[in-house]
């Protein structure tokens, strides 16, 4: 992203008639500043639904778990480094590989430093629990010991069941943010009773929210939220900006794929994507992340999504895939295989109409017609109907990034400001839990 940003920005400076459309933007947004008086923002309705108490757990729930050696942490994708800058990353602005792990530390800063903040928890509306799950468990999930993937959630629990305001309410005006897919939460429905930490089956969890990146259909307490990308624009500027670039990007190839095979899982489908993919290298662009290091260099896959018109999504080790969103950011339209990879989850994110921003070619018919099935669907859509996607696609872009903490006071809604204005008014109205999903 940073070298296609700063090709925009040279771009944007060798028209010396734009440079001066941004300074004389510039100067209007100055003065328009300037000219706000402190009345104008006190008239704005300040938090509607409510604020938020933000617990101050003893740092071995949160902060310590960000200390802890790199090397103790799960065998693949994970790398050192997930606070720097509050969970953004070194450079905000590089669109670069984001932990889902990084979720938890996001939401903590976002809240923290919100205008709906309170420091009087007899004033909130809603109470969030700073705990990083997906850290606290995640170190734990590949050792024999099943016993020490739940302690950490126990002692937390042990530690809010204290605290007068979760008595009151038993936890149901509680949320927090967990950055893992839910199934590692879950061990006792876990078929085999093998996997994952027991955190989302314990009692004193049946009433509060969670905002995670994979839902269990079932559970309405789940609550799915975008992956974090490395997309953090600062102001609506350098969005629009964003939006103006990946609209106007010159897409050369009509589709792509994005993925490692898991050799050792027969009849892959990733591997059947990635080896059409190979064969139709006239249509097909790949990113082979069993070649390239996809992890640790994100501008392979940015520009091969930026110059595709449709991105492939078939379901990964779980349903959902980080990928979806890194697709959409830049203005790809995502081709589905499972319903539940986006559509049975980010309903307060994505648009209500799956048609209208997406293609969906059910998995059990490639299997059935043969691969070739995915170019001739693609190719079937007019020009005018890929524009019309893709425009969706780019309009939905601030719902599903995190945007960089301003107090709240941003002139667009991102994925976080959507969570938030969601549980709120859920808590506030004692809404259904089925309304929210
Ligand atoms: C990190 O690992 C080293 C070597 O195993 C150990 O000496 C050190 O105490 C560990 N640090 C933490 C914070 O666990
Ligand atoms: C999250 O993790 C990545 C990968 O380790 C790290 O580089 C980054 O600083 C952390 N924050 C974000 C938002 O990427
Ligand atoms: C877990 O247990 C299995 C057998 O029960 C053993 O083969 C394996 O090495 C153990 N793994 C660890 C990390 O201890
Ligand atoms: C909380 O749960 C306990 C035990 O289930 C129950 O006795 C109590 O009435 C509940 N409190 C509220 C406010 O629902
Ligand atoms: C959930 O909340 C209700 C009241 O809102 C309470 O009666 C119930 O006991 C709570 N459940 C648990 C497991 O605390
Ligand atoms: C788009 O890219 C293709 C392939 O690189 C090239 O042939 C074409 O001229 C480009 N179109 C524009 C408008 O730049
Ligand atoms: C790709 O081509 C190879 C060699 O012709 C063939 O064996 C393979 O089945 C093809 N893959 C797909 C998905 O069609
Ligand atoms: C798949 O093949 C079957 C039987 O040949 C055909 O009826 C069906 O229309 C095909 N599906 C698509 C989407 O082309």
């Amino acid at each position: 992203m940073k070298t296609t940003l700063n090709s925009a920005r040279a771009h944007i400076s060798s028209h010396p008639r734009l440079c001066l459309l941004i300074a004389f933007l510039s100067i209007q947004v100055l003065v328009l500043s300037i000219a706000r008086t402190p009345n104008d923002v006190v008239s704005e309705p300040e938090c509607p639904s409510g604020r938020v108490y933000v617990y101050n757990l003893p740092p071995t729930f949160n902060k310590h778990l960000l200390l802890q050696n790199c090397t103790d942490l799960h065998p693949y994708n994970w790398q050192c480094g997930i606070a720097t800058n509050h969970g953004y990353g070194a450079a905000a602005t590089e669109l670069r590989r984001v932990l889902p792990e990084n979720l938890s530390v996001i939401f903590h800063h976002r809240i923290l430093t919100h205008k709906c903040r309170t420091t009087e928890p007899e004033s909130a509306t809603a109470y969030y629990i700073p705990f990083y799950a997906g850290l606290a468990v995640g170190k734990y999930l590949w050792t024999n010991d099943t016993s020490k993937r739940d302690l950490s959630c126990r002692r937390m629990l042990k530690w809010v069941q204290k605290q007068k305001y979760w008595q009151k309410s038993n936890g149901s005006d509680h949320f927090m943010a967990i950055g893992r897919i839910t199934w590692d939460f879950r061990r006792l429905t876990d078929p085999g009773q093998i996997w994952g930490s027991t955190f989302l089956n314990m009692p004193d969890m049946q009433n509060v929210t969670r905002f995670i990146i994979e839902k269990a259909p079932a559970d309405a307490r789940d609550v799915s939220v975008p992956y974090p990308t490395g997309f953090h624009p600062e102001t609506k500027y350098n969005l629009r900006e964003w939006q103006k670039y990946a609209r106007g990007y010159n897409r050369s190839s009509l589709f792509t794929f994005i993925g490692a095979t898991r050799g050792w899982v027969s009849n892959d489908f990733r591997g059947l994507l990635l080896s059409y993919c190979y064969n139709e290298s006239g249509h097909c662009r790949v990113v082979d992340c069993s070649v390239s290091a996809c992890s640790t260099d994100a501008s392979v896959i940015v520009e091969a999504l930026l110059g595709s018109e449709f991105c492939l999504q078939p379901r990964g080790d779980s349903f959902t895939r980080r990928s979806v969103f890194d697709c959409m950011v830049a203005g790809s339209v995502p081709v589905f295989f499972w319903k539940r990879t986006a559509y049975d989850q980010y309903r307060r994110f994505l648009p209500g109409e799956p048609k209208s921003y997406s293609v969906f070619i059910d998995h059990e018919e490639v299997r059935r017609n043969g691969t070739s099935l995915i170019k001739d669907v693609l190719m079937g859509f007019s020009k005018e109907e890929i524009r019309r996607k893709r425009e969706k696609v780019i309009e939905t872009i601030p719902r599903l990034i995190y945007a960089m903490s301003n107090g709240g006071l941003r002139d667009f809604k991102d994925a976080f400001d959507v969570a938030l204005d969601g549980v709120l008014e859920r808590i506030k109205k004692g809404k259904e839990w089925d309304d929210f999903l």
